[in-house]
């Protein structure tokens, strides 16, 4: 998507051939700063420490770091390190050990001396897939927003809300969530966006509203807490969301606070659509609140908060009691009855075991395997 005019994807291959560039998202949206990985250990810390986020892009920048593990290590025991070094970066979103399965499958079997010829085009197709497979989810989701266009006054505004970013700093480009949103923006169609801030990273208040602004998309931030009460006034249409994982029951893992918004849309009778690139869902998951892993993140997250003075410094502060203990779920899993339809690239579904199955027959007999 475009930034003040220019082209941007958030994870690229560097002219060299072989480094990888990557927006550093912890500067958001205060500053724009491209980092450099070079090596394996590289890729693993900047999805620790979210300097790249998000389901897909997290998978993408796995791909990417067992690519700069085989410059270095092409043996067996240096993809094994690889792998294990990679799959524990972050635990919730299921995109990075498909990416990482994949690579595997690509690079066992292959003479070490061609792993990282192959590792890097491989990288590359995960990469041009998640773009195309988002393209997919824009068209699908453009006709639940044509539908609400078509039952609203000439004129009108389709007010959709959105939680955390899934838009494209979350993926390579286009987003999940708002591949739909850009996707109508382009046609011409009178959109804006409800954006949750969502504390206590503000995914929403720094990213999805940055990427938002800078292609040129109406928006407003709002706290948090604001969703339900703007449900109940008839200003949300829809909402759409992103998930790290949806189980094969269909229940929805996603940022925390996720949940909250889909019990308010359903008191609500709003329309709760989750956007999903098939590599997130995970077969092997069978019940997602009592399953999927939930991560718990730093107590500073909660307790501080970064901004930019009226100097123009960036300056952390705290605003938790010193010795008040804090908890920091960072997801939480909509249950599927709470879900009106999952936006993938083949399609919208119906939230359950069946459609997931019939839409996807070749991941779920890869996991039977
Ligand atoms: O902790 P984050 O910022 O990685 O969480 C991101 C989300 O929760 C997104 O909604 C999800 O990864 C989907 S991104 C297309």
């Amino acid at each position: 998507m475009k930034v003040d005019g220019k082209h941007f994807r958030s994870i690229w291959r560097e002219r060299d051939g072989w480094s990888v560039g990557a927006i550093d998202q912890r500067r958001l949206p205060h500053e724009f700063i491209v980092a450099k990985l070079t090596s394996c250990d590289d890729a693993a810390v900047a999805i620790r420490d979210m300097l790249v986020r998000g389901a897909p892009l997290i998978g993408a920048t796995a791909a990417y770091g067992m690519a700069l593990a085989m410059r270095e290590d092409s043996s067996d025991p240096g993809l094994r390190r690889a792998y294990a070094t990679l799959v524990v970066a972050r635990p919730t979103a299921i995109n990075l050990k498909w990416a990482l399965d994949e690579m595997r499958a690509t690079l066992a079997p292959i003479d070490p001396v061609e792993r990282a010829e192959a590792a890097y085009a491989r990288a590359d197709e995960i990469v041009e897939q998640d773009v195309e497979i988002n393209r997919g989810i824009a068209a699908n989701g453009l006709t639940l927003i044509e539908a609400i266009v078509a039952k609203k006054k000439p004129g009108e505004t389709v007010n959709v809300l959105t939680h955390c970013n899934a838009g494209w700093l979350a993926t390579v480009d286009w987003g999940t969530a708002t591949a739909p949103i850009y996707l109508a923006h382009e046609r011409g169609i009178r959109i804006h966006v409800w954006v949750d801030e969502t504390r206590p990273r503000n995914q929403g208040a720094s990213l999805t509203a940055w990427e938002l602004g800078h292609h040129g998309v109406p928006h407003t931030v709002i706290p948090d807490n604001t969703g339900g009460h703007l449900m109940q006034h008839g200003m949300v249409d829809l909402a759409i969301v992103g998930t790290d994982r949806v189980a094969a029951n269909g229940d929805v893992c996603n940022k925390i606070g996720t949940y909250l918004k889909a019990l308010a849309a359903h008191d609500n009778n709003v329309p709760f659509y989750v956007a999903l690139p098939s590599p997130t869902i995970d077969f092997a998951v069978d019940d997602g609140i009592r399953d999927i892993p939930i991560e718990q993140r730093s107590g500073t997250e909660v307790t501080d908060m970064t901004g930019r003075t009226a100097d123009g410094r960036l300056e952390t502060v705290r605003i938790v009691p010193e010795g008040s203990p804090v908890a920091n779920y960072a997801f939480d899993v909509t249950p599927a009855r709470l879900v009106t339809g999952l936006i993938t690239e083949r399609g919208v579904l119906k939230p359950d075991r069946a459609s997931l199955a019939a839409a996807f027959p070749e991941r779920t007999a890869a996991s039977a395997e």
